[in-house]
């Protein structure tokens, strides 16, 4: 799995990086980013779809439905 953050959705809700800070981090103004290349360790896919299911903007891809 890998996830990414469509900036042009992203309005710095914040859940992604609260639930899943392994993966997600914030900019200067609190908008989402990837952390690193976005590939997601086994032991993460969980934080990541739970980041993905509570993104009010739905701007988190991961690959999926
Ligand atoms: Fe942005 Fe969604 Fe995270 S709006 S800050 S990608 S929870």
């Amino acid at each position: 799995m890998k996830v990414q953050i469509n900036p042009e959705r992203c309005q710095g809700h914040g859940r992604c990086y609260d639930l899943a800070p392994e993966l997600f981090g914030e900019d200067d103004e609190g908008y989402g980013v990837v952390l690193g290349d976005g590939l997601v360790a086994p032991e993460h896919e969980r934080a990541a779809r739970l980041a993905v299911v509570n993104c009010p903007e739905k701007a988190i891809d991961s690959g999926e439905e």
